[in-house]
């Protein structure tokens, strides 16, 4: 008991006690974040001897095939193991065929990287934006993405995917039934221990600004907002995951992180599947602007950042800073 401007206060229990030296902090963590937990997206394009910078996300590059290796075995290095793939096509059209092409940018890349760098684990993203003409993400039918025609598309995609050697799908497109519609084809053709990672909870957002630029992807009219989910919404998240959980997903996603730590933490609670959270270009372009100004400390941000995603309850992280937070993470920081 001490005296204190005349109230006496009982001090027993002081919270700084366990704050009194970096080890004891350590010991006493509740969040403990590991290497194997993160994945890497990364931009293919075709062409060659490419590694050109992406204008809107300062450090993150677009590579032709030739050069994609040393990034991959960049990311190794620092102990990531996983990559989700994106790739940007030299031609599109209505239907976005390049999608699915066994000659398509993706299907090359999984076929060379599975066979340069074996080591690391294939994810890829599932969608038609960036092979499509009009940038949506499905197949039209006047002005409006049509889910009932665009479901077989993105199923064969998937499939296409798998064949090229791609160890995980990740359905984006965010049309109703896909979960089902990819396992059934997946399973048909022998793929039964592919799994599907399915962005369950993906939100029409600013956010992917920059991805758009990097994939060139925007959509050439409308917006998102027929497919994508509206941000006001946190019940709706839970209602697109119990689907996808019923339709056979293995791991579910919610997207973007940030602004959607509330989703995380719900989800967390509420299903018994692995959760990732992607922390997405927007994310990673506000940290470099600011860092680039000068006005905040970045490895601090992307510690901070990374650290409240995790607490939020993910158990996986999809993040453009993966290399820079599997080195932190090694430190212990
Ligand atoms: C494709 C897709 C997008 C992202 C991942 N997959 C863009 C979009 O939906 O417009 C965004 C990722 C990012 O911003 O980092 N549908
Ligand atoms: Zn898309």
């Amino acid at each position: 008991m001490i005296q204190k401007e005349g109230c006496r206060m009982d001090m027993t229990i002081r919270s700084r006690r366990l704050r009194s030296t970096p080890v004891l902090r350590k010991m006493v963590r509740e969040t403990r974040m590991d290497a194997s937990s993160l994945i890497y997206p990364l931009f293919v394009r075709e062409g060659e001897n490419v590694k050109e910078e992406i204008p809107s996300m300062p450090g993150q590059f677009r590579y032709s095939l030739d050069r994609m290796p040393e990034v991959l075995n960049e990311m190794a290095d620092a102990g990531v193991t996983s990559v989700m793939l994106f790739g940007i096509p030299d031609i599109k059209d209505e239907c976005g065929t390049g999608a699915w092409s066994e000659y398509g940018i993706i299907q090359k890349a999984l076929r060379k990287a599975k066979k340069e760098v074996p080591d690391l684990y294939y994810i890829t993203d599932v969608c038609m934006c960036e092979y499509t003409s009009h940038g949506h993400c499905g197949i039209l039918s006047g002005e409006r993405v049509d889910n009932d025609k665009t479901l077989p598309m993105i199923a064969k995609i998937a499939l296409s995917q798998a064949q090229a050697g791609a160890d995980m799908v990740a359905p984006s497109d965010m049309m109703d039934g896909r979960v089902s519609e990819i396992r059934s084809l997946l399973d048909q053709h022998g793929y039964t221990d592919v799994p599907i990672m399915s962005y369950a909870a993906k939100y029409a957002s600013a956010f992917y600004g920059p991805f758009r630029d990097a994939a060139g992807s925007a959509p050439s009219f409308g917006d998102r907002k027929s497919y994508q989910m509206d941000y006001h919404n946190r019940l709706e998240a839970l209602k697109e995951v119990k689907q996808d959980c019923e339709e056979g997903a293995d791991i579910i996603m919610v997207k973007p992180a940030l602004s959607y730590l509330d989703i995380v933490r719900d989800v967390r609670n509420t299903v018994d599947l692995p959760v990732a959270a992607y922390s997405v270009s927007g994310e990673y372009a506000m940290i470099k602007a600011a860092a680039m100004k000068g006005w905040i400390d970045e490895d601090q941000m992307i510690c901070e950042t990374a650290a409240g995603i995790y607490r939020a309850g993910c158990d996986i992280l999809l993040t453009y800073f993966a290399k820079e937070i599997a080195a932190f993470m090694r430190e212990g920081r």
